[in-house]
């Protein structure tokens, strides 16, 4: 057990402090200060998740948080280890609530027939890979090709609206609406449908990955219920067009051959969280993406100069400052971490933005490197068995937003000054506004001026 001894045994903290009545890991050992005061919902980690695990990575890279009752991991081979072997570090949790529900909010659940079950991302093999596999001809790189051109197309059409105005919300003008527009086509979702989707994404990451007080806990529950329901009536319209493109028409159609295989629970499970799996990562991603590059000028110079340059800009985005920070696993053994002793049946954080910045693995890691060699082997996406399906049409929107808007809006800036927020939670991270302006006289397409 390496976890640090900072704290002696017997001591306890003073009153007020969040852990004042847990003084050990549930191994028996006694926890550091650090460990003690790591808070993933307010402070340093939403401020920045990987620079408030530094220290952690060098003298504590895996410890127990009492606040979470999680070990938390934060180093890259470590976490690599945890990703590549599914039978000891379940993915049963992953869509478990972080913050335990209220009474209240379960009775407000149960009030809509809410029931959670397997998605693919939750679930442990041998049924894992089966049904990923049966499901996986929509996320080859031949079909998500074939969605260029309509993505191009909706994103020059939101481009069009500001074009000329000179300054922008990024996140308002282009990347909330256009990665929703995509994930739910990209499901199937009838266009008349998009909006109510959009309107219930943002509950779910507070639901699931954020700590709501116990009034906010109903309106979320209500949110929550309500887009169960939806989705479930959705996917019932879905049967009656079953050749219509989309992920959750080609599930009905597997469905069709393979009824255990893929139920209508299951298909309510994924159309409800195929929106969030596709949508608020990639609008969130976009946001990182832009603000990283507009915040190191010479790159965002670079890739305007040379868009070819673009792929590899994404995958250092990707890696410097990922959409989703940390992911979660539970043990089904006892085992060891980084040589830390874990009991079977507890719950792993797996920070990937810590590991995105391990200097053991990227090398000046806090630089931002567009030529960086290795930035594709980032965990951003996670790793193995489970890694996500999605990543090929994310970097296809990735691509699209900055080859349109580094054509279109070369000179582009940040607004200075402007404080950039962050919904807390621990996993799903983006700015929830990017302003930027700039002066339209000078944009490069004469028919982009005023
Ligand atoms: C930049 C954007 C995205 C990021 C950062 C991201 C990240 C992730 C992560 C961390 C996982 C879990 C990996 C694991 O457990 O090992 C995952 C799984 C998944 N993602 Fe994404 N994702 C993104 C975009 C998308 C999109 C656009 C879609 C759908 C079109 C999608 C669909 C999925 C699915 C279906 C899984 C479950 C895969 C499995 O468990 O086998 N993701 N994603």
């Amino acid at each position: 057990m390496t976890v640090q001894h900072d704290l002696p045994a017997e001591s306890t903290t003073p009153d007020g402090c969040p852990v004042s009545s847990v003084t050990e890991t549930p191994t028996g050992c006694p926890i550091s200060h650090q460990a003690a005061a790591f808070d993933p919902f307010k402070g340093d980690y939403q401020v920045n998740p990987a620079d408030s695990l530094r220290l952690a990575r060098t003298e504590e890279p895996v410890f127990y948080s009492p606040v979470l009752d999680y070990w938390v991991v934060t180093r890259y081979d470590d976490i690599k280890e945890i990703f590549k072997n599914p039978d000891l570090f379940s993915a049963a949790i992953t869509l478990e609530q972080i913050t335990p529900v209220s009474e209240e909010a379960i009775e407000i659940l149960d009030k809509y027939d809410f029931a959670p079950g397997p998605t693919i991302v939750n679930e442990d093999e041998p049924i894992h890979t089966e049904r990923r596999r049966a499901l996986f001809a929509p996320f080859e790189a031949e079909a998500v090709a074939e969605l260029a051109p309509a993505i191009t197309e909706v994103t020059n059409e939101y481009i069009d609206k500001f074009v000329t105005r000179g300054q922008a919300d990024l996140v308002d003008d282009l990347f909330y609406e256009v990665p929703c527009i995509v994930a739910l086509k990209f499901l199937g979702v009838p266009d008349e449908d998009i909006e109510t989707c959009r309107q219930f994404g943002m509950q779910q990451t507070l639901f699931t990955w954020g700590r709501p007080p116990a009034e906010e806990q109903n309106r979320v529950a209500t949110g929550m219920g309500q887009f169960w329901e939806f989705a479930g009536g959705l996917v019932e319209r879905l049967k009656q067009t079953p050749d219509a493109p989309g992920w959750i028409p080609h599930a009905i159609r597997v469905q069709a051959d393979n009824p255990e295989l893929i139920t209508d629970n299951y298909l309510q499970n994924i159309m409800m969280s195929g929106i969030l799996a596709a949508h608020e990562t990639t609008t969130n991603a976009s946001g990182n993406a832009f603000r990283t590059l507009l915040e190191n000028r010479h790159a965002w110079d670079a890739v305007c100069e040379d868009p070819d340059l673009i792929p590899k800009a994404i995958e250092e985005c990707l890696r410097y400052a990922g959409s989703v920070v940390a992911w979660r696993r539970m043990t089904t053994d006892d085992t060891a971490v980084g040589g830390v002793e874990i009991p079977a049946g507890s719950r792993v954080l797996i920070v990937t933005a810590s590991a995105n910045r391990d200097e053991t693995m990227f090398p000046e890691p806090d630089e931002f490197d567009i030529n960086r060699k290795n930035a594709r082997r980032h965990l951003t996406f996670g790793l193995g068995t489970h890694t996500c399906m999605g990543a090929t049409l994310a970097r296809q929107e990735l691509r699209i937003f900055i080859g349109e808007i580094t054509r279109r809006l070369p000179h582009l800036r940040l607004v200075e000054d402007q404080s950039f927020t962050y919904l807390p939670n621990t996993s799903f991270r983006g700015p929830e506004h990017v302003l930027v302006e700039w002066d339209p006289s000078q944009n490069p397409i004469p028919a982009d001026r005023p």
